[in-house]
């Protein structure tokens, strides 16, 4: 039987941290599905189909991992898959909280699924989406966070948003 493992966040936009899980996950696993969340809670920068081409964009080279689009409860999702694995990063101690809830939630929800952590190489420990969002916005270099079309990308959001004179 094949070893199915999603790893699910919103991914916006993906990182270099992101992509150093996926490659880490696909050391213990068949197929890893990269479970983009539609998330309405969170006011992501790029909509769903840019994060997920971007994602798509990263992975070209990759096998045996795919990109998707998830909605609703995420152990639904996992059971449509036929997967009972969650793969999430963890990094900085605050993380730990947070993925402390969402493991013992998804547990009630479902106790069939369960959840392993990878951590990134630590040059990518403290890296996330907002920071890497606030670099690029205040015109930093963002080169070593991020592949160079979504550095791009991000660098046509930015202008095209103070044009709008938008923040985010
Ligand atoms: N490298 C760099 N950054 C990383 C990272 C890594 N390896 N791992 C996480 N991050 C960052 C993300 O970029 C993101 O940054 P941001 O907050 O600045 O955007 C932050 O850490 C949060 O990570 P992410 O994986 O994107 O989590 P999320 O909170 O957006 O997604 C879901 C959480 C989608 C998995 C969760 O909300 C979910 O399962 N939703 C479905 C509904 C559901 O089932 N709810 C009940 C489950 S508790």
């Amino acid at each position: 039987m094949k070893r199915v493992i999603v790893y699910p966040g919103s991914f916006d936009p993906v990182t270099y941290g992101h992509l150093d899980i996926i490659k880490r996950a696909l050391k213990i696993c068949d197929q890893l599905i990269v479970a983009v969340s539609t998330n309405p809670i969170k006011k992501p920068l790029f909509s769903l189909k840019e994060r997920i081409l971007l994602l798509k964009e990263s992975i070209k080279e990759m096998k045996n991992v795919r990109v998707e689009k998830f909605d609703g409860l995420l152990v639904d999702y996992l059971k449509r898959k036929g997967a009972r694995i969650i793969i999430r990063g963890l990094r900085v101690v605050s993380d730990f909280e947070y993925e402390f809830q969402m493991v013992l939630t998804n547990r009630k929800l479902d106790e069939e699924i369960d959840t392993i952590f990878m951590m990134p190489t630590e040059s990518y420990f403290y890296l996330s989406s907002s920071l890497i969002k606030e670099l690029a916005l205040l015109g930093a270099d963002i080169s070593r966070y991020v592949p160079k079309f979504v550095e791009e990308k991000l660098k046509e959001k930015i202008s095209h948003a103070k044009s709008q004179e938008k923040t985010f």
